[in-house]
């Protein structure tokens, strides 16, 4: 059985508390702890606190001296599109030039060209391409993973899609949450009148979704609910299916224009609504009296070079509990950069550093359905650790772009650990 004793930390951002999403006062405070140590029982964390009350019950732990770091729980990315084929790098200069996101896609680029090249490809490898993009994402700090299907848009292609994430989840140590994204966009050749659309909503609803959980492959289905691709009554017909079925249901809502689908999502009772950059006011005050966790993806608005973000503090403000995620994707947010987003939600979103680590804890967690696991460093919870390269909570989104976490531990387990954890004990530079 594995016993740890984490020791010499400056700071423990544990985001203890409540084991749900956090919203208002409570979402302003991560109860940032100095002077503590932590114990870690095989999987779970056993005990936090003064290292002179906890250690005589862990004499037989192995140590891990901090070095006078800043340990967090490990971050809960809750939104990637992590499994794909080849980058799309040739779109980035057409909407430097002008073209829109919408205006790429209608040209064949945008989604359809991940599609086409995606179902050329192996099982094997997509496995590989993605084993390697989910370490880069590990090694960020990230130890829960939301995967997204939804680049495979026929029945083989998304199971295969999901039967990656499956074979990354045994393999891998992070842990991997498998959502559903066969409604991503519609297939070309579903296209050309509105009978074939309907034709690829019954095709999602009657033959793929009970395959998916026939083959227990996703926890979560999620819709893309934007004008041009889902409408609101397709959005709804999938996901109700969905939810019958036994699966949670998300939806990428508002991204581009007000649309109302965080409104649609406050109604379905989704465990989340994402993006959310072209939200209005109702779709805000819907969110906020819901249980709906309103994600938000500020690198995706950042790298689209949008003007526009999404209205974090309103939704903050009005009382919705907010999430903040990578939306890892080849298309509109290619970052494995967790922090880097953390950035994001302080400098564009203004948001304090408490908002922006329950954000990217504890509602990441709730945002996927585990927010009773993982997310905080408290007893009970899943032993899910990051050991960052900092002396005060403050300068992880501060340093932006850099890699600060040095280790990762999940389960209990040693996850990511990179060169200068080597050696945790030397004491950090000033
Ligand atoms: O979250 N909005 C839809 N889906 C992705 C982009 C997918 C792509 O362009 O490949 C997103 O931004
Ligand atoms: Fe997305």
């Amino acid at each position: 059985m594995t016993r740890l004793l984490f020791v010499n930390a400056s700071q423990v951002i544990t985001c203890a508390g409540a084991p749900r999403a956090r919203r208002g006062k409570e979402a302003a405070d991560a109860a940032i702890l100095a002077n503590v140590a932590i114990a870690v029982e095989d999987d779970i964390i056993g005990a936090v606190g003064p290292l002179n009350e906890i250690e005589r019950d862990y004499g037989d732990a192995e140590r891990i001296d901090c070095g006078g770091r800043v340990i967090s729980p490990g971050l809960v990315d809750s939104h990637t599109h992590a499994i794909f084929g080849r980058a799309r790098y040739e779109e980035q200069e057409l909407r430097a030039g002008g073209l829109g996101y919408m205006e790429i896609a209608r040209r064949g680029g945008g989604i359809h060209s991940s599609v086409a090249d995606l179902r050329k490809r192996t099982e094997d490898d997509l496995f590989v391409l993605a084993l390697a993009r989910i370490q880069k994402l590990a090694s960020y700090g990230s130890t829960t993973i939301e995967v997204k299907s939804g680049y495979g848009l026929s029945l083989e292609d998304e199971l295969k899609s999901l039967r990656v994430i499956a074979r990354l989840s045994r393999e891998l140590p992070v842990r991997l949450v498998p959502t559903w994204l066969g409604a991503h966009e519609i297939p070309l050749e579903f296209r050309g009148n509105s009978r074939a659309r309907g034709d690829y909503v019954r095709l999602l609803i009657d033959e793929v979704l009970p395959a998916v959980v026939d083959g227990n492959l996703a926890r979560f289905a999620d819709v893309f609910c934007e004008p041009g691709v889902f409408t609101l009554e397709e959005t709804r017909s999938i996901l109700e299916a969905s939810r019958t079925a036994g699966l949670g249901i998300k939806l990428h809502a508002d991204e581009l224009e007000p649309h109302g689908g965080a409104e649609l999502a406050a109604e379905l009772g989704a465990v989340s609504a994402d993006h959310l950059a072209a939200i209005s006011e109702a779709g805000i005050s819907a969110l906020a009296a819901s249980g709906t966790v309103a994600t938000l993806l500020p690198g995706t608005m950042l790298f689209l070079g949008r003007d526009r973000q999404a209205p974090a503090r309103a939704l903050l403000d009005g009382g919705a509990a907010v999430a903040l995620a990578t939306d890892f994707n080849p298309g509109t947010s290619p970052t494995v950069n967790f922090p880097l987003i953390l950035t994001l939600g302080v400098s564009q979103l203004r948001m304090t550093v408490a908002e922006v680590f329950i954000a990217a804890t504890v509602n990441g967690a709730a945002a996927v359905g585990l927010a009773d696991r993982v997310g905080q460093v408290a007893p009970g919870y899943s032993a899910d650790l990051a050991v960052w390269d900092a002396s005060d909570v403050r300068e992880i989104p501060y340093w932006y772009g850099d890699r600060r976490c040095i280790g990762t531990w999940v389960k209990g387990k040693r996850c990511h650990y990179a060169g200068a954890a080597d050696n945790l004990n030397l004491s950090r530079e000033p």
